[in-house]
């Protein structure tokens, strides 16, 4: 069978400038995949054209072995995929309950709000209050709780651990293990190099518009991806 996600030759970038310059890239259904690179390496550009917010120029992405390249980006999310962009998918002025009661689409009849609070039982106690008041960790833990509501096949999900204190770190990356045990596929974009490895199957490290490596987290040697970070060469082992 096929992989639930496949990106083959995927060009994409803004006006002229190439950000990918052919990525290859597969995602198995219910496996978390982490993609770990420098600043400006393209992460936040490759999930965005992964949705359909950016158009590729060149190359084809597959989800459940259909041809979404052309797809808008609510067709794909129809199609099982969920955005968790760059700081929070959430409606600040609404309150928990709003967002997660927005969040169920009409083709999922089998979920319901109580669902999500059963999976993330820190939002049961503030149902009520405004999204926009919640610590930025409990805003990423909604923003989970609705991507989990969503029934989505692939989660794609950009840096949500960024900015919050090691505690909530600790509860979001729990939350990003729940996703995976309802069988939602994960593709991590993630700062924290050492708790990504942990958690994911697959390991891409992207640099300059392409991915370097392709692999198991054990062929990962951890303190290269973070020089990498800093700015260095990003290959295995290196
Ligand atoms: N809207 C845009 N218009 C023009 N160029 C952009 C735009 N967004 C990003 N870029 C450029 O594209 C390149 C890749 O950016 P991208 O945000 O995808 O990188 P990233 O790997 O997510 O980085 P970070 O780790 O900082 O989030 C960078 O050179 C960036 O300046
Ligand atoms: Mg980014």
């Amino acid at each position: 069978m096929s992989a639930l996600l496949e990106v083959r030759g995927l060009v994409a970038g803004y006006g002229r400038v190439a950000v990918l310059r052919g990525i290859d890239l597969d995602v198995e259904r219910g496996s978390v995949a982490a993609l770990l690179g420098p600043n400006g390496a393209g992460k936040t550009t490759l999930l965005r054209t992964l949705a359909g917010l950016v158009r590729p120029t060149a190359g084809t992405v597959r989800l459940g072995g259909v041809d979404v390249t052309a797809r808008r980006p609510h067709e794909r999310v129809r199609g099982g995929l969920c955005l968790i962009p760059e700081g929070h998918g959430v409606f600040p002025s609404l309150s928990v309950r709003e967002n997660l009661r927005l969040q169920v689409p009409p083709w999922v009849r089998d979920t319901s709000v109580d669902e999500a609070i059963a999976a993330f039982p820190a939002l049961g106690t503030a149902l009520g209050r405004r999204a926009g008041s919640l610590s930025g960790g409990q805003q990423q833990m909604l923003a989970l709780a609705r991507c989990f509501l969503s029934r989505p096949k692939l989660a794609l999900l950009d840096e949500v651990s960024m900015g919050l204190a090691p505690r909530a770190i600790d509860e979001i990356f729990a939350g990003l293990r729940r996703l995976a045990e309802a069988g939602v596929a994960l593709l991590l974009v993630e700062q924290y190099v050492a708790r990504a490895l942990e958690l994911a199957d697959t390991v891409h490290l992207i640099g300059r518009g392409g991915l370097t490596f392709s692999g198991s987290p054990t062929e990962v040697d951890e303190d290269a991806v973070v020089r990498g970070y800093l700015g260095h060469a990003l290959e295995p082992g290196s």
